[in-house]
């Protein structure tokens, strides 16, 4: 469920008119629904409502600082990867009591920097970061509440790049290994063994592969009580899909009641950390056409939007929906719609049925929410977009256009 829709013919978010909003922001520009962020958190959230939880949302989805403090004043935590994340979400004015933190490349001065927060835990994922986190939380006079990110091997079938809890993955400590390692942690003194954690990956579509993985850490919690390790937190990460094109997800009423029925005779708190179902589809990418041309082969459509402001559809492959925001009778073309970038790679869509569109005209890429913004990129020395965020009839600009002058005001030429 979203809020963008077309009034007589005319794409809208919300109550405002998508073509009169772009006539004062310019293109090209992230739009975010403010009702239906709120709605996918309050969704998620809610699904979970009668037990013990934390939804921690996971700010690399859609990092903006007004995104992030909409989640905080709903009661929501969120998870991080660095310390940039870190500093936007307690800018943000989220709880430190409210952030996990996972990653498997965390530095001495972004450990510092969580320890100095005091965050509700750190995912750690291997025995070096272990030994490393304790030894910084002793240093600084501190504890570390800690849980280790187990890797359970699981197929999450979705795209190669995003999945990350099988074995070839990077992520995690190995289920066989966990045992020995917490055993270690316990003996460490700037740690307090809290919680266990995983993630198995992104846009899941089917519940098993979380099923299979709740299944595998649960075995694993009941040989560590045998040990006398006791799981307070019990991190599921986050992976839940949404419709791009035609996949058909579970809800996450139907996601939960796939978790909840694992989870009888557990009593721990269980925290997630959905990104792409709470942000995904709450967003547009909004561009121009440029010009259009024709080879004897293709029919391009050049657009004012390239890979570095969304980067999916080049990196993935990934399909996004595209539709004129404002429309009208037509001839159907197939066309591929591309950027301004030099590159062969830059596309948004490849041969894709669209009506027949005129240069000036605006084109809305949907569901570009998530990993859209935050993955974007000054590629070409393109400044990167705007971002709005609507609510109702009012929309404010929750980031400004970046300017050429942004663009090297880090950069400096030597004197010689
Ligand atoms: N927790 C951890 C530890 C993660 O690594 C991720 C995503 C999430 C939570 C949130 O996953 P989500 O609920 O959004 O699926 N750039 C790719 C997606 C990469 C996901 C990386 N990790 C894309 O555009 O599809």
């Amino acid at each position: 469920m979203h809020h963008f829709h077309y009034e007589r013919g005319r794409l809208c978010c919300e109550e405002l008119d998508i073509e009169s909003l772009v006539r004062k922001v310019g293109t090209p520009v992230y739009v975010y629904s403010r009702a239906t962020l709120t709605h996918h958190f309050a969704v998620f959230d809610g699904a979970f409502s009668h037990i013990p939880h934390l939804t921690c949302y996971s700010v690399k989805a859609n990092s903006n600082v007004a995104v992030l403090a909409l989640f905080g004043a709903l009661g929501g935590g969120v998870d991080i990867v660095s310390g940039g994340e870190l500093f936007r979400a307690r800018r943000a004015g989220i709880e430190p009591k409210k952030i996990v933190y996972s990653g498997v490349g965390k530095t001495r001065e972004e450990i510092d920097y969580a320890l100095s927060e005091d965050i509700l835990m750190f995912n750690i994922e291997s025995r070096q970061e272990l030994e490393a986190i304790s030894q910084r939380a002793q240093a600084l006079g501190r504890t570390a509440r800690i849980a280790l990110r187990v890797n359970p091997d699981v197929d999450p079938k979705t795209h190669p790049y995003i999945t990350t809890g099988m074995e070839k993955n990077k992520f995690g400590i190995r289920v066989d290994e966990a045992v020995e390692n917490y055993r270690h942690a316990m003996t460490l003194p700037g740690v307090d063994v809290v919680g266990i954690d995983c993630h198995i990956g992104s846009q899941l579509t089917d519940t098993a592969p979380f099923v299979d993985a709740l299944k595998r850490l649960r075995a694993l919690m009941e040989r560590l009580r045998e040990l006398g390790v006791s799981i307070r937190y019990l991190d599921l990460g986050g992976g839940l899909g949404i419709t791009y094109a035609d996949e058909e997800p579970p809800h996450p009423t139907e996601y939960a009641e796939a978790i909840l029925k694992e989870m009888e005779g557990l009593s721990c708190t269980l925290i997630f950390e959905p990104g792409r179902v709470i942000v995904g589809n709450a967003g547009i990418l909004v561009t121009r056409v440029l010009y259009t041309k024709e080879t004897p082969t293709k029919h391009f459509v050049i657009v004012d939007a390239g890979m570095n402001d969304l980067i999916r559809p080049s990196l993935y492959g990934a399909y996004h929906h595209i539709q004129p925001v404002v429309l009208g009778q037509r001839e159907t073309r197939t066309v591929d719609v591309v950027g301004p970038i030099c590159e062969s790679g830059d596309f948004l869509a490849r041969e894709r049925p669209l009506p027949q569109v005129e240069p000036g005209e605006l084109l809305a890429v949907m569901s570009a929410g998530a990993y859209g913004f935050s993955m974007a990129s000054n590629y070409n020395s393109r400044p990167r977009p705007a971002e709005v965020l609507v609510d109702g009839a009012r929309y404010h600009v929750i980031r400004h256009r970046e300017t050429w002058e942004d663009l090297v005001r880090l950069e400096t030429v030597p004197q010689t």
